[in-house]
């Protein structure tokens, strides 16, 4: 990526901008934050939300991002400045999607050096053949020390590494090689699931909804998984489309990531919910759901610890693509607004991040006393970003393309510059006008009980 904002690099190939796209969806969003929700939430009910959000709000959502990144080619002020004259008044937005992208990196990470921590345990064998009480308290054990601020800064320092070898070369090459095979993996374990007892109760928690279940919470706890899932509502995609080609055929990649996204969620949905029944656990654990269930089926497999191990070193480099991209929100901001050179907007923003992810590690465990309106600051700062500023952030990214980003600029960018007919155009336009505004606002209300 170029030092300065006048000549910014782009992808380097069509498919590498859809993998890099789709490395930034794909994460522990889908892995570890999508069956928790779920869990938490009662299962297909939840799901049933999440899909419809997904095709209502993410799909629409990721459009608008990508034209005012691709049309601007700038960062997410700068997208909001440059797309129409009075685009100056929205950049308030963009201040918010800042700040919320840092603390996302602030419990994002944690979850990232969980992974990380596992990979070792697999690779040492600490954690084969743990049963289901002996992984609960490993878990507890690892979140609660310093081990696990050790953990997260390790991660995040392999973050700063790949942020400073620039877009093209380390985002690309990594995305291309390594998503692949990520998703074989998963389907590998899918068909273990095939074999488990609790097959039949895992896939009719995951996939029979009982519409009796859906609650104002489910809604607001399925539309922030949506947001999270895609990251969409961080400005994140705005900046990658800045990074597109002029050929890129935005809703067609908006489709796609969308939905090689919702299959990695569902899939891991698969391998963990008849792996839950089968082994004594319980759906609602919240967020040790995954560390404690993975274990226990790795252990029961021919050769587990090996496939352990390299199912969670492929998680941390799906981790790592996601925090690129959130990264990349603030270092775009302090190198192109505040003109600070790439290497140090790059050191600032990982020294903020190191410092808030630390006190985070840490609510594990000796700042585990510290509650904000009676959650942990782990859940605080997960429930504030995924179910209030993502959301915020859609409503206001909406209203702005739909109704004060001249249709000029988004007819163009749709069409890529008229080179290819996009019949969608008028019912995207309607969506982000009318049904995106009134859906994540009606959510909002009725989650805080005024209808
Ligand atoms: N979508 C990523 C994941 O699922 C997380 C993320 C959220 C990344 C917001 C960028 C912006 O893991």
């Amino acid at each position: 990526m170029s030092k300065d904002n006048t000549q910014r690099a782009v992808f380097a190939t069509k498919i590498g901008a859809v993998a890099a796209t789709v490395g930034s969806a794909v994460g522990l969003g889908n892995i570890w934050r999508f069956p928790y929700e779920t869990g938490v939430h009662g299962g297909g009910a939840f799901i049933a939300c999440y899909i419809v959000f997904v095709l209502v709000l993410g799909v629409p959502l990721l459009c608008a991002e990508f034209m005012l990144g691709r049309g601007t080619r700038s960062n997410i002020l700068g997208a909001f400045r440059h797309s129409s004259p009075s685009g100056r008044y929205w950049v308030g937005t963009g201040y918010m999607v800042i700040i919320a992208s840092v603390m996302i990196l602030w419990f994002y990470s944690v979850v990232a050096g969980w992974t990380l921590g596992y990979c070792y345990d697999s690779v040492t064998g600490v954690i084969a053949g743990m049963d289901t009480a002996d992984i609960g308290e490993h878990f507890a054990e690892m979140t609660s020390g310093w081990r696990n601020v050790v953990l997260t800064l390790v991660f995040l320092t392999a973050n700063a590494a790949v942020l400073l070898g620039g877009v093209t070369k380390g985002i690309e090459r990594a995305s291309n090689l390594l998503m692949p095979l990520l998703f074989v993996l998963l389907l590998v374990l899918c068909v273990n699931s095939l074999s488990l007892d609790g097959l039949k109760a895992g896939l009719t928690f995951l996939f029979r909804p009982d519409f009796s279940k859906i609650t104002s919470e489910v809604l607001l706890g399925a539309m922030g998984q949506a947001f999270f899932s895609l990251s969409i509502g961080m400005g994140c995609m705005t900046v990658y489309a800045s990074y597109f080609n002029k050929d890129s055929r935005l809703g067609r990649t908006a489709m796609s990531t969308a939905l090689l996204d919702t299959m990695v969620a569902i899939l891991a949905g698969v391998i963990i919910f008849p792996a839950v029944f089968t082994y004594g656990f319980s759906p609602e654990q919240g967020p040790a759901l995954v560390f404690q269930v993975l274990p226990v089926v790795f252990g029961r497999m021919p050769g587990g610890m090996i496939w352990s191990s390299i199912f969670f070193l492929l998680l941390i480099v799906a981790s790592l693509t996601s925090t690129v991209s959130l990264s990349e929100i603030s270092i775009s901001y302090f190198s192109e607004d505040l003109k600070m050179s790439r290497r140090k907007a790059t050191l600032v923003s990982t020294a903020i991040v190191m410092a808030g992810a630390t006190i985070c590690a840490l609510s594990f465990g000796p700042l585990g006393g510290i509650e904000i309106f009676g959650l942990s600051l782990f859940d605080a700062l997960d429930f504030v970003t995924s179910n209030i500023c993502l959301p915020l952030a859609g409503l206001a990214i909406s209203l702005y393309v739909g109704w004060v980003v001249p249709k000029k600029f988004t007819k163009d960018q749709m069409t890529d510059g008229g080179a290819y007919p996009f019949a969608w155009y008028g019912l995207l336009m309607f969506v982000l006008r009318w049904v995106c505004p009134v859906a994540i606002t009606l959510i909002f209300l009725n989650s805080i009980g005024l209808i």
